[in-house]
This record gives structure tokens, C-alpha cells and sequence, in this order.
């Protein structure tokens, strides 16, 4: 099915006039191309992808490997927690999830002055999808960051290998962040729990280019300072674009995409607005285009989310956008993001490592239970598995379960007084989705 179906496809594209890409196909190109190209493919070869992912098609497996990073800070306790949760979907869905956790991060960095084992990442490659915790750790309230020449030639974030180089290096080119606010969830505004904005009027997803803008890890002297470059290339923009019509399309909500950049100001964003126009315009002719500057857009997502059904934006502009969209569906403590590219996946809670929360079994384990759900709806959307699609939706109704009960949630849902702590949070998605398996 999955080589007919690229068959179909191919002669299509030849029939479009894309001789140059189908050209020069390798197994694995003709694998991006399927995947890139699914505006092209009619509507029931379109069926096959999920409403979340749009990703290639291969067999269902026995087991599935799995490559775990706990990373920093509240990492390995909010990781810990959703291990525990998938472990249990394993058994109720009968899935076979071989597990291997690496240390890894700042803190590893500290004591070894390499961010994890050699081979490390090769595990990655290899995996089946990876799960972030988080990384940056703070020695005396200061950031730990390389050392010059270990391993980079500039410092960087010490933590950089398992976020950024995995992303770059994996081609994990879309960070797909929902802003999703599930009821009975509470805003903490003024140190007060209210309920300010209303489910079903936050309902979009940010679609984050994850592989360049500021993110190249460069930084230069110059005379009296230094300069960080902000580079994007049309191959990035343009995959990372499709995927957001795409989605906006799959999802068949406002068939309304958002791009988001700051170029008015920033030349190298200008291009990133030519190049969504110009996909949306020739490949998308029913989805509206839509354009907002960074600075605006964290405005109106406060004000007016309902606005909103896909975002797309360039690499830093995503990073905030997708923290300020948070507010708005309970905080950072449920903030989700998975890190999509053709072959591989990473799924992390995106609210980072939280170095002052560490060790307290304070911290919601529910953005890292999500993750969990999405990683399980993006391996059964690529293995055609029902097993990890019905897992990854009973895992969803436990959360959304234990969000509208409203008893058994961390601080920053409930209020300090009301607390539970992590590891009782994450036992009680457990006994809601042993209630549904
Ligand atoms: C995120 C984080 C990372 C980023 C940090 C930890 C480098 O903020 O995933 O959103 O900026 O991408
Ligand atoms: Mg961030």
C-alpha cells in the first residue's frame, strides 16, 4: 500500500512538472517527497495521515524502542512520571516499548565535560521516537555552558546536543505545539486560579521551524561585541510551511494559516513571508493566509486565541509564541511540543528544566504525560498501529479526566495549598487510563 501509494504519487508530481525532485529520487528522498508532498495527493491517498502528522508510512512493529533523556533540573522527575504512564499503556494496549534512558544535559556536562555518553546519539538515530525531559543546569544561580572547543568551537548551552543538535541533525524541521485548553483548567493570574479564557476558543497549534533561524549556534566576535546570525534557507521554509498548510487542511477548522515573524525589520524573516505567501498561494488556493508581527501577535493570542487555528513561524519568533499561547491553556505546566521530521521524532513538555522547582517532586508531570500521548498518536499515524492510536487517546481522556475532577493537580493548577505532588499527579492519570484500558 505504502509503495503504491509514493508510485501514485511520483507519476503525479511528473504530471505537475516536478521532474527535478522525482529526478533524482533515492529510497529515502522519495520517502521526504511523499511526506512533503501531500497537496498533491487526492483525497483518499490524503486519509492515510493523521489530523496531527503527516509523516511515512511504515510496517507496525513488535517492539518499539524508545530512547528516554531526563536530562536537567525537573527533567528526570516529570520524565520519570510519564514512563511510568506509557509503561502502563504498554501493558494495557499490549505494546512492546524497549526503554533505554540516558543521562545526559548540563548537569552531565558538569562532572564529565561531555554532554552524554559517546554513541549517544547514534541511539537516537536508531530509536523509534525519543522523549525529552529537559535540559540547562544552574551551578550557584548561574547557567552552565561549554567550555570553548568541548566539544563546540563556542560555548553553548550545556544541554545543546540533546535540543538543538538533535533537532538539526535529525531533521527534526517542525515543532508542533498545540495550544489547547482542556476544561475545568484554571489561569493563574495576579497568584489567583480563575478561568479567564474558555475551552474551544483555544484551540490552535503553533508549527515552529526548528532547524535555523537563530538557532545555528553561531556567534562571532566583533570589535567592541559580538553577533549572532539569523539564516533561513527556502528548503527550511518551505517544508516547514507545507507541513503547517497541510495541518491547517487535515485539521479543516478555519483553513487559516498565521505567519508570524518580525519582517518588518528582520530582512531574513521578509523571505520567510515570500516564501509562505508563495506555497500558500500556488500549492494551498482554500487555506486564507494570514500574517501578524511577532510583537502584535502576543497581543492578540491573549486577547483573541479564538483567531487562531495553525501558526507558523520562524524559529525564535515559535519558541515565544508557544510560551505565550501557554497562559492561555493553563501554563507552561502543560505545554506540549514534538519535534517532527520525515524519519525520526522527539517529544518533549517545552517548559524546560526549572532549575528552582528540582528535586521537589513539585513540578506537573502532566506536559511530559502529553508528550507521551503524542509520541504515541505519531507512532501509530507512522505504523498504521491502532494499538498506539487507542493508547495515545485513552492516555488524552486520563489527562483530560483528571484536569476537569479537579482534585489531584500540582500547585500551579490547583494552588499550594491544594497541591498534589508530581509523583501522586502522575499515579493518578495511571488509575484514570486503568480505568479506560
Ligand atoms: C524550547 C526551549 C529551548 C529552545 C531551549 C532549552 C534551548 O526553550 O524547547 O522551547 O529555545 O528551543
Ligand atoms: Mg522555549
Amino acid at each position: 500500500m505504502a509503495l503504491e501509494y509514493q508510485l501514485q504519487l511520483g507519476s503525479f508530481i511528473r504530471q505537475q512538472n516536478c521532474p527535478t525532485e522525482v529526478g533524482t529520487l533515492t529510497p529515502a528522498a522519495k520517502v521526504r517527497l511523499h511526506a512533503n508532498a501531500t497537496s498533491f495527493v487526492d483525497s483518499s491517498a490524503r486519509r492515510l495521515y493523521s489530523l496531527l502528522f503527516q509523516s511515512n508510512k511504515i510496517m507496525a512493529k513488535q517492539s518499539y524502542t524508545i530512547v528516554a533523556l531526563p536530562g536537567d533540573g525537573i527533567g528526570p522527575e516529570v520524565l520519570s512520571a510519564a514512563l511510568r504512564v506509557l509503561d502502563l499503556a504498554g501493558e494495557l494496549f499490549q505494546i512492546d516499548f524497549q526503554v533505554e534512558s540516558i543521562p545526559c544535559g548540563g548537569h552531565y556536562y558538569a562532572e564529565h565535560e561531555i554532554e552524554w555518553p559517546d554513541g549517544s546519539f547514534e541511539k537516537c538515530a536508531a530509536a523509534d521516537a525519543i522523549l525529552l525531559g529537559a535540559v540547562g543546569h544552574e551551578i550557584d544561580g548561574k547557567t552552565v555552558f561549554t567550555k570553548p572547543g568541548k566539544p563546540y568551537p563556542d560555548p553553548q548551552l550545556a544541554g545543546f546536543a540533546q535540543v538543538i543538535a538533535n533537532r538539526q541533525k535529525l531533521d527534526l524541521y517542525a515543532n508542533v505545539r498545540p495550544v489547547k485548553l482542556y476544561a475545568g483548567v484554571k489561569h493563574k493570574i495576579h497568584g489567583e486560579l480563575k478561568q479567564v479564557w474558555e475551552p474551544g476558543k483555544v484551540d490552535y497549534i503553533v508549527i515552529r521551524e526548528n532547524t535555523e533561524d537563530a538557532y545555528t549556534g553561531e556567534t562571532n566576535q566583533i570589535e567592541g561585541g559580538r553577533v549572532t546570525p539569523i539564516r533561513i534557507t527556502r528548503r527550511a521554509t518551505e517544508r516547514v510551511v507545507r507541513y503547517a498548510f497541510n495541518l491547517a487542511r487535515r485539521r479543516a477548522k478555519q483553513l487559516k494559516v498565521t505567519c508570524v515573524d518580525k519582517s518588518n525589520i528582520i530582512g531574513a524573516h521578509r523571505f520567510f513571508r515570500e516564501v509562505f505567501r508563495e506555497i500558500g498561494q500556488s500549492e494551498f488556493p482554500e487555506i486564507r493566509l494570514d500574517y501578524a508581527y511577532v510583537d502584535a501577535f502576543c497581543q492578540w493570542q491573549i486577547r483573541n486565541p479564538e483567531w487562531y487555528d495553525v501558526v507558523v513561524g520562524p524559529n525564535l519568533v515559535g519558541d515565544i509564541v508557544s510560551d505565550n499561547g501557554a497562559t492561555t491553556a493553563g501554563g507552561l505546566g502543560l505545554a506540549v511540543g514534538g519535534n517532527i521530521g520525515d524519519e525520526h521524532a522527539m517529544f518533549e513538555p517545552i517548559h524546560g528544566s526549572a532549575p528552582k522547582h528540582a528535586g521537589k517532586d513539585k513540578a506537573s508531570p502532566l506536559a511530559a504525560i502529553l508528550s507521551v500521548q503524542m509520541m504515541l498518536d505519531w507512532l501509530g499515524n507512522r505504523h498504521e498501529d491502532e494499538r498506539l492510536l487507542k493508547s495515545a487517546q485513552a492516555v488524552e481522556t486520563a489527562v483530560e479526566a483528571l484536569l476537569s475532577e479537579g482534585k489531584t493537580l500540582t500547585y500551579d493548577l490547583i494552588g499550594e495549598e491544594k497541591a498534589s505532588r508530581c509523583s501522586a499527579v502522575g499515579l493518578a492519570v495511571e488509575e484514570k487510563l486503568r480505568r479506560l484500558g
